[in-house]
């Protein structure tokens, strides 16, 4: 069962940045199907280390865009995704370290993550982007 189901009160307007949200929300609900059910911390641990590899290269074609279509609030968005990637190091480190790492707390940043960052942030860039003829 999926946990966070992508709906269009996530869409961004910009249909690359949708459709890489929509793979993050994918690696999400695997973490989450795989705590839940009690599998064992490697695949927890390989999981997470889908969703920093994934979330990089999301980041990268995402700040791609806002460069692009000169998005004003450029610095302060890439603060954003540098602070997101450390946490999710953060974890893949207690999982190397072989700390199972806290479910809930694992669980709550990227929920956070998502419902701020993308519903609060990301929507931000829309109207710059979609004027620059990216969509
Ligand atoms: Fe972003
Ligand atoms: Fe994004």
């Amino acid at each position: 069962m999926a946990l966070f189901t992508w709906n269009d009160s996530y869409s961004v307007k910009v249909a690359l940045c949708d459709q890489q949200h929509k793979k993050l929300f994918e690696i999400i609900n695997t973490l989450a199907d795989a705590m839940r059910s009690g599998k064992g911390n490697d695949v927890v641990s390989k999981t997470v280390g889908e969703l920093l590899q994934y979330t990089r290269t999301h980041f990268q074609a995402e700040e791609a865009l806002l460069r692009k279509a000169n998005f004003p609030q450029l610095a302060a968005h890439q603060e954003m995704h540098k602070k997101f990637v450390n946490d999710v190091e953060g974890l893949v480190n207690q999982a190397r370290e072989g700390k199972a790492a806290n479910s809930i707390q694992v669980l709550n940043l990227l929920r956070d993550w998502l419902v701020n960052h993308i519903q609060k942030t990301d929507k931000q860039y829309s109207e710059c982007l979609n004027a620059a003829g990216i969509n």
